[in-house]
């Protein structure tokens, strides 16, 4: 929207340009003279959730001035990460409107039946024996083939047995694109016969869900021939229908805000903040290592969470006025509002703490656990999910208590994530983690698995390429948080809600 005007005569004529990590993966079409294009070509790019993915939209890059691309003039550029695009309600921004996002279902499955009508008959000593062949279109206009149907034998009315095909095989996710169908006739030396072909696209035949949807199907070579040519029959699709299993950015389309949580391990372990050894220490060149760590995974979270505003928590200090030890206390010194502004609010909180408590012991995670599960309890309708961040170093104190409340908080929308930094053994996580054992308190079995540990300095990059290291941590820490987030929409029965109409 208000592009600048570069053109003399008349109105700019924009092209954008998407890229990914540098490099250019597709652009758009230009739209003449116009300051308010709106371009309609699609971009299918894979999206992961556990990993910051930036795209650079801009006019017409400078290195365009080429012989290849001719003369054109730079209008501008704008960043954006997916993240934003999915976690945002609405694509947003002054000069550029994200303004449209198919979600690929990955697991959608659809399950089909047709018919033929009339089709050409082929064999001299009978009719036809018809199969079809589903074709999916590329990027590059090219076909490749997913799928094929049984051969029904000696007629030319066929009726094919229903069968079920991944969306992606048949679209790519792309639901307007060319879904091509050829009609043979089966021949047993393999030379089978071209009977005809039509086109549609997964938008089309979802169509049919509603109505009967007939096609033509043609023969270009007869078609040329023959003038009276009408076509070599026709296929009807009986049936369609989709079944869903939801993916994350279905729901996160649909509304669900994940809302984000640190707790931050004051204990009295980490050492002396104002030493070099601390785990607490940051130089004026090097964030600590819960700095880091929180803002690894705090920077990809934040982008779905809408308010920005990350309750930050303490624990294991002893705090002003009174120096009574607590557990769970707030970093910002605000009992009532521990909300702290974006992750950077939540890092100068943490730093002030740093400044202004005792680190002592022990190390509890059991209060902080249940004030979240606490919270996460008064919303279980699918329309905000808890990830809770605990960085520590580790040495758990009361390890009964926190089992059973992970237990508890294994059936609420939330998740753990315990980053654990400095030397020690992490066993307790491990367990915690539950990824080989299912974790269990007092007889009880945690629900879901909602806990990912991943120990701190296995990322830790000797070579010093700490953003990459950072991008690895926060890769693992929030790889499960997808899967974990659908297993608790999967055990309510919650459905995604519908995303914004346009
Ligand atoms: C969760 O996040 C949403 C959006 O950011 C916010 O509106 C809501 O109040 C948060 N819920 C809690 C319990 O903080």
């Amino acid at each position: 929207r208000n592009l600048l005007d570069l053109d003399t005569f008349s109105k700019s004529d924009p092209g954008g340009w998407q890229s990914r990590a540098g490099s250019m993966f597709g652009r758009t079409e230009v739209i003449d003279n116009t300051l308010n294009p709106d371009f309609v070509r699609k971009f299918v790019l894979d999206y992961y959730f556990e990993e910051k993915q930036n795209l650079r939209d801009w006019g017409n890059p400078p290195w365009s001035h080429s012989a290849f691309f001719g003369a054109q003039d730079f209008l501008g550029q704008a960043f954006v990460a997916l993240g934003e695009v999915i976690g945002s309600q609405r694509g947003q921004g002054p000069t550029l409107c994200l303004h449209h996002l198919d979600s690929p279902c990955p697991q959608d499955i659809v399950t089909m039946q047709l018919c033929a009508n009339k089709l050409d008959k082929k064999d001299f000593f009978g009719k036809s024996d018809p199969f079809l062949v589903f074709y999916r279109s590329n990027e590059d206009g090219t076909f490749t083939i997913c799928h094929k149907t049984e051969v029904v034998k000696n007629t030319l009315n066929p009726v094919w047995q229903p069968f079920t095909i991944p969306v992606r095989a048949l679209c790519n996710g792309d639901y307007d694109r060319t879904v091509k169908i050829d009609v043979y006739d089966w021949d047993r030396d393999g030379s089978h016969d071209f009977i005809g072909e039509f086109a549609t696209s997964y938008r089309e035949l979802s169509r049919a869900q509603s109505q009967f949807t007939v096609y033509e199907v043609l023969n270009p070579r007869k078609k040329c021939k023959k003038k009276k040519y009408v076509n070599s029959g026709t296929v009807t699709l009986l049936s369609f229908s989709v079944e869903s299993e939801f993916t994350f950015v279905d729901y996160i389309r649909g509304g669900t805000q994940l809302n984000f949580t640190v707790a931050i391990d004051f204990t009295a372990s980490n050492g002396l903040p104002s030493q070099p050894t601390s785990l607490h220490y940051a130089s004026p060149y090097q964030l600590s290592a819960y700095a880091l760590a929180l803002k690894a995974v705090g920077e990809i979270i934040q982008d779905y969470d809408s308010d920005k505003l990350f309750p930050a928590y303490g624990f294991g200090a002893k705090v002003p006025p009174d120096g009574k030890i607590s557990h769970q206390f707030p970093l910002n010194n605000n009992v009532e509002n521990p909300s702290c502004a974006g992750i950077e609010g939540v890092l100068e909180s943490y730093l002030q703490s740093l400044r202004t408590v005792q680190l002592y012991g022990p190390t509890n995670f059991a209060p902080v656990i249940n004030q979240v599960a606490g919270i996460a309890a008064q919303v279980t309708d699918g329309s905000q999910y808890h990830v809770l961040l605990i960085i520590t170093d580790g040495v758990i104190s009361d390890m009964l208590q926190t089992k059973e409340a992970i237990v508890t908080a294994s059936s609420l929308p939330m998740s753990i994530i315990i980053v654990g930094v400095g030397p020690a053994e992490f066993e307790a996580m491990e367990e915690l983690d539950g990824d080989e054992v299912r974790l269990s308190s007092r007889g009880r079995y945690a629900e879901r698995d909602i806990v990912q540990f991943v120990p701190f300095r296995d990322y830790v990059d000797d070579s010093g390429n700490q953003v990459l290291s950072m991008a690895r941590l926060a890769k693992d820490v929030l790889a499960e948080i997808p899967e974990q987030l659908l297993s608790y929409m999967k055990t309510r029965d919650i459905k995604p809600r519908r995303a914004d109409p346009e």
